[in-house]
């Protein structure tokens, strides 16, 4: 399996990610979380004390970015989470970083989970998925993992600024976010990692 890519996208806290890694585990495949570029980008542009609506010096950031950016321990938060998705609406910014994330993918197979996978990155991929769940559970998903991170932070606000930020992905002119047309739409809200898992176990099995 030299180049099996299987695309996972979806909203912000849909469970892309657990689903995505737990995927590339079971097949041996790489595994590639794309929002950690915007998210290095966005504070590449912060640490300058730039705006992150700066086209040009984003798209600076973006292609001047190394491995160690991606394993920054302060890509999480609300500042970095809008400082990626404005850095990201960017079409030189997503230039940028799409050859970096090709020849990931293309070197030996990988999961990829972003907002833009399955459609504009990987739109030959054999496997897409498209990951969503209630807002309210989004909310509290991405609460829970904030409490469990120590973090101190109130409901309504965490499903205030995944409102925004979705919307600022959702309608962006250049790859926004939506499920491609052969995707497979994985609504998380009632299942939990297994159940999720053994759907998109499924559907590897009979595309692949
Ligand atoms: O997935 P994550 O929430 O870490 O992504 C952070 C931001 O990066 C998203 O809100 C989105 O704006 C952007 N992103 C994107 N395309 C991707 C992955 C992430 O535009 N493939």
């Amino acid at each position: 399996n030299a180049a099996i890519v299987i695309a996972v996208d979806g909203p912000a806290a849909a469970g892309k990610g657990t689903l995505a890694r737990r995927l590339a585990a079971e097949l041996g495949l790489p595994y590639l979380d794309t929002g950690l570029l915007y998210r290095a980008t966005g504070r590449r542009v912060l640490d300058r004390g730039a705006d992150p609506h700066d086209a040009a010096v984003a798209a600076e950031e973006a292609a001047s970015m190394r491995p160690e950016d991606l394993a920054r321990p302060d890509l999480r938060g609300p500042a970095a989470d809008m400082a990626a998705s404005t850095v990201a609406a960017i079409p030189a910014v997503r230039a940028a970083l799409l050859d970096w994330q090709r020849e990931f993918g293309r070197r030996h197979g990988a999961v990829l989970d972003g907002r833009d996978i399955g459609t504009v990155v990987f739109p030959e991929a054999p496997v897409k998925l498209f990951v969503t769940a209630s807002p309210e559970e989004r909310a509290r998903r991405r609460w829970l993992e904030l409490q469990g991170r120590g973090v101190a932070a109130d409901l309504a606000q965490v499903a205030a600024e995944i409102h925004d930020r979705d919307a600022q992905d959702a309608n962006r002119p250049v790859a926004p976010l939506r499920p491609a047309e052969d995707a497979l739409l994985l609504d998380t809200t009632s299942l939990d990692a297994d159940a999720a898992f053994a759907v998109a176990m499924a559907l590897v099995r009979e595309r692949l």
